[in-house]
């Protein structure tokens, strides 16, 4: 397995269109792509920089895990999606190494992706996200 690119750095706002706001007026980045991930809770839009994006995420329900993180650490960097080629061979890799995951098998990301987490005890308390585009 080999990363082949940084997808996204996540990071959890309570007032999106505020976040948005600032990302825009401050440095120029503009929104791509806004969805709702109702499986996860969130509403999320990604800003474009380079080959990567800027991903805001704010929860849609209080039960959602992204409401218990921000109540628990507060705004700020959530997890960091890193891409690859085949997200599926690179989750069994990360299982045979014995590193804890927290999807057990791949799945449907945001705007088409194929998307697995992993689990941040076993990763230096990053939590990471495989993305395959
Ligand atoms: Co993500």
């Amino acid at each position: 397995m080999a990363f082949t690119e940084i997808d996204h750095v996540a990071i959890a706002v309570r007032d999106l269109e505020a976040a948005i706001a600032y990302y825009r007026d401050t440095f120029g980045a503009e929104v791509e792509h806004r969805e709702f991930v109702e499986s996860d809770g969130v509403e999320e839009a990604l800003l474009k920089v380079a080959d990567s994006y800027i991903q805001l995420l704010t929860p849609t329900r209080p039960d959602s895990p992204l409401a218990k993180a921000l109540e628990k650490r507060g705004e700020g960097i959530h997890h960091v999606g890193y891409r690859v080629d085949d997200v599926a061979a690179a989750l069994e890799q990360v299982k045979a190494q014995g590193h804890m995951v927290i999807d057990a098998a791949p799945r449907p990301g945001s705007r088409g992706t194929t998307v697995a987490f992993l689990h941040p005890k076993t990763a230096f308390g990053t939590l990471i996200e495989l993305v395959q585009e």
